[in-house]
């Protein structure tokens, strides 16, 4: 089943040129990037995406970090979008990550983890919404 999925390039691969690599593991899992926008987010607009952990100790310190520097925002689409983007992104923390996966191979820690994805459809459709209007998705 075709679905699309919302993934963010986080600062810290960014700043490592590691948007190339990347990006070509999306398409060579059969995940076409159907919308993209190199954003430097400010810390209002990452709270309210990840408006859903702001009683978590760690959101404080996660929004300053996704304002830190340019992310790439990107819509994927592709059959199993969602779970497929999880799979190729590895565990939250890189050093639970299987080998070969996206946070193993360019993430540092649990808070600079390279990559996000959204993790259920609902999620998807918020996250998709929040930063692009339909008219910017060429699906
Ligand atoms: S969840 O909701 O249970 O899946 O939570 P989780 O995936 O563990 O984490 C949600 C996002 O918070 C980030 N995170 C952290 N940031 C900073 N410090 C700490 N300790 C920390 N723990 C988790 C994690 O990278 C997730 O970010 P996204 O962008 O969703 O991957």
């Amino acid at each position: 089943m075709s679905e699309r999925t919302l993934a963010i390039i986080k600062p810290d691969a960014v700043k490592k040129n590691a948007i190339g690599d990347i990006v070509s593991r999306y398409e060579k899992a059969g995940l076409k990037p159907v919308a993209m926008k190199l954003m430097h987010m400010s810390k209002r607009t990452a709270e309210g995406f990840y408006a859903v952990h702001k009683a978590r100790p760690f959101f404080d310190s996660l929004c300053s970090f996704m304002s830190s520097g340019p992310s790439l925002v990107l819509v994927l689409q592709g059959d199993n979008a969602i779970k497929k983007n999880r799979d190729l992104m590895g565990a939250t923390d890189p050093a639970k990550a299987d080998a070969g996966t996206i946070r193993k191979v360019h993430g540092t820690n649990i808070e600079f983890n390279a990559v996000h994805g959204s993790d259920s459809p609902e999620t998807a459709a918020f996250e998709i919404g929040y930063f692009f209007p339909g008219m910017e998705i060429f699906g």
